[in-house]
This record gives C-alpha cells, structure tokens and sequence, in this order.
C-alpha cells in the first residue's frame, strides 16, 4: 500500500547534522547516546526520505584538526554525498562550544575573539561554497549577557553589524552564490541574547551595507520561548522577502529551548505554520526553501530512537500539509471564510487617490458596524475539526 505521508526527496526535507547526531549531554547529565558518524547520518537521511543535511564546520571537522584530517573527513562527507544523493542544503558555524566564545563571538568584548571567530566563519563559508550550499545561518547563541555593565549592547550591535557586513563583502568578492540567514533566539545559552526574536533581526538587517543578502532562519521554539506566535512571524518574514530559511521543531510553551521532533508541543501552532509556508495566500513571496529540522532527540532515546523521531519530524510536517489542504478545499470553510470577511482585508481602505476630505464626509453606521459578529471562532472549530481528523 502506498503510504501518503512517506517522505520523498521533492518534499526538500532537510537536517542538522548535530540534530540526529545529538549525544544528549545536558547540563544535568552526560552523553547518554555514542557519537554518530556523520556518513552514517547523511545515508540514513537519504534512507528515511529526506532530501538535504546542514552542519557546523566543528560537525564535520572536530575543533582544532589539522589540514590531513580536515581534508580526508571532507572527502569522506562529500563522497556519502555523491553516493546517496542527499545534497548539502545550509552550513554554519560553532561560536558557542569552544571556551573562546564564552562572551561571545562577532560581539565579544575582547577583540581577539572577535577577530578568531570571522577568521573561523570565512574559513567554513569557503567549505560551504564548495559543497553548494546556497544559504549560510548566523545563530549568535553566546552573543547576549547575563548582567547589566558588561556588555555595551550598543556598541555590541555596532560590532555584529560590522561583522556581517564583512561576510557580505567576502561573499561578494568571491562570487560566491550564497545568501545569510541570522536566526534569532531570546536566550539559553546566555542569559538574554542579542537579536532575540524575528523583529530585532529584521531591524538590523535594515541597517546592513548589503541588505538584500541577508534574510531570517526563524525557529519555531525560540519564537515561543518569547510567547511569540510564530506563524505570524514568518508570515512578516514572508512580506519582508525574508525568510530564506526555518528550523522547525517543536516547543511547549515559554520555558528552556526544547527542541522537540517537528509537531510535538504546540501542534495547533505546527498546523498554522505549515500552512504558511505551503499557501502563499496570493502573496507573490511564497516560502521557497527546504523544510528543515532543527530538533533534538530525547535523552531517553537510544540510537534507533534518534531515526524514529527523525522520521516523525517528516512525517508530521506531511500528515499537516495534508490536514492544512482539506482544511482550505473544504467548501464550508470558503463559506465561513466569507463570513469572516478573511478576504474583505485584501481591499485597501482608500480607493486608488481617493481624498481624505471625502472619507472624512462618509456617514458610517457606528452602532451597525459595531454590532457585526467576525464568526472567527466557527471558522477556528472547523480548523480544530481538520486537525483532529474528523473532517476531510
Ligand atoms: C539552538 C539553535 C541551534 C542553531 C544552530 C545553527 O538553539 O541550539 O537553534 O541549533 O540552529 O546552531 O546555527
Ligand atoms: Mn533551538
Ligand atoms: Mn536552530
């Protein structure tokens, strides 16, 4: 029988490697799983459906090896590449697991770390182009504080303005095809971290010498650990032609970053997400990147269970898709859509040169308007009923 919520390679699923390859060392407790072989995870990958893998150069390459080790893991990752045909879809950098970035990296207070960790992004950017990844992430996970005289935050924010502004210029000068995605988080692991939601991010953006190359790699946990609702926040990265790139996973609520499979925590948030990124809506800037999880396997799991919840991360996000499109095809649902006035939003208030004076002379019925019902909340059950699978 043919499974419809099998993966296959055109659903662009993609993973960390550092996601399945999690040890579950936390910070109660020790490794609880053995290292796993990053050839290993890009053939299992491949195996489960999957369609790409990201990494952090210190995934692939152990901090601090030398250029014979270097060169022979990269031969090695490129060949499971070129074998199983998964390709690489993003690439990043470690600057939170070395001591060094204990402050920080582009905005450490000592200028030699700040100086180490662009060396440590352009050396890994090269690799990145070399294996065609065509979207590089800035998680600034160390960048923040925990106490108030510490860190000057604005001269902190000069310093990470300058220092993407320099990857930029790198990129451009090599001709490299690859865009920035700055992914934000509120904290953990410093206490208050700098650009901590979608809408710091895009501020900054604004800012840059080369805004357009830079866009958003927004994570679904970390928008709610802020108590943010995160389809809204790649919907306005969506308008700002912004969201190059996601994370998804799964969260419960404002509390430390859980890192949940996709669909686990807030699943009504996982089905308002999933319809964003799969209907555009009308919009011309539809989500045009691959579905990539950023997740962590319970420490509980043993190595099959790391392949179980890989799976279910894909498997979810297909069984969503397909609740979020019986929920749009379903002609109740156009009806109370209609009801709700969903579309009446689309028409602009004024008409094209329309005066304010004439506005300004319009009678509007206060009390009638006021007295109008939205019937949002029949229109949210039959999206409950979706979900819960007893419609469609
Ligand atoms: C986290 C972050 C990281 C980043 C990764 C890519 O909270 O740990 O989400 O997993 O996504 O380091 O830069
Ligand atoms: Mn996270
Ligand atoms: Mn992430």
């Amino acid at each position: 029988m043919n499974d419809p919520y099998a993966p296959t390679p055109a659903d662009r699923f993609s993973f960390g490697l550092w996601t399945v390859g999690w040890q579950a060392q936390d910070v109660f407790g020790s490794a609880s799983r053995a290292a796993l072989d990053p050839v290993e995870s890009v053939h299992r990958l491949a195996e489960l459906g999957a369609y790409g893998v990201s990494f952090h150069d210190d995934d692939l390459i152990p901090f601090g090896s030398d250029d014979t080790v270097r060169d022979k893991l990269i031969g090695r990752f490129r060949e499971a590449l070129d074998t199983s045909g998964l390709v690489v879809s993003m690439a990043t950098t470690n600057l939170f697991g070395h001591p060094i970035f204990k402050d920080g990296a582009f905005t450490a207070n000592d200028r030699a770390v700040r100086r180490f960790a662009l060396q440590k992004v352009l050396r890994n950017i090269d690799l990145a182009a070399e294996l065609g990844a065509p979207t590089y992430v800035l998680w600034g996970g160390r960048e923040g504080a925990e106490s108030g005289a510490g860190k000057q935050m604005r001269a902190a924010l000069d310093r990470y303005r300058e220092a993407i502004n320099a990857l930029c210029a790198y990129i451009r000068e090599r001709g490299y095809d690859i865009r920035l995605a700055i992914e934000p988080k509120p904290n953990e692991p410093r206490g208050d971290i700098l650009l901590p939601t979608i809408g710091h991010a895009l501020a900054l953006i604004s800012t840059l010498d080369e805004p357009s190359r830079v866009g958003l790699n927004p994570e679904v946990g970390h928008e709610e650990m802020a108590g943010l609702n995160f389809a809204h926040g790649i919907a306005q990265a969506l308008w700002h032609g912004k969201l190059f790139h996601i994370d998804l996973n799964g969260q419960h609520g404002p509390r430390f970053d859980q890192d949940l499979r996709f669909g686990a925590g807030n699943l009504r948030g996982a089905f308002w997400t999933v319809d964003v990124l799969e209907n555009s809506s009308g919009y011309p800037t539809a989500y045009a990147g691959p579905r990539h999880f950023d997740y962590k396997p319970p420490r509980t799991e043993d190595a099959a269970g790391v392949w179980v919840t890989a799976a279910a991360c894909m498997r979810n996000y297909l069984i969503l898709k397909d609740k979020v499109r019986t929920f749009r095809d379903d002609p109740e649902v156009s009806a109370a859509l209609a009801t709700a006035r969903v579309d009446e939003l689309s028409v602009p208030t004024l008409m094209p040169g329309e005066s304010l004076t004439s506005l300004r002379a319009e009678e509007i019925d206060v009390e009638a308007v006021a007295a109008r019902g939205m019937a949002f909340e029949r229109l949210d059950q039959l999206a409950m009923e979706h979900l819960l699978g007893i419609r469609g």
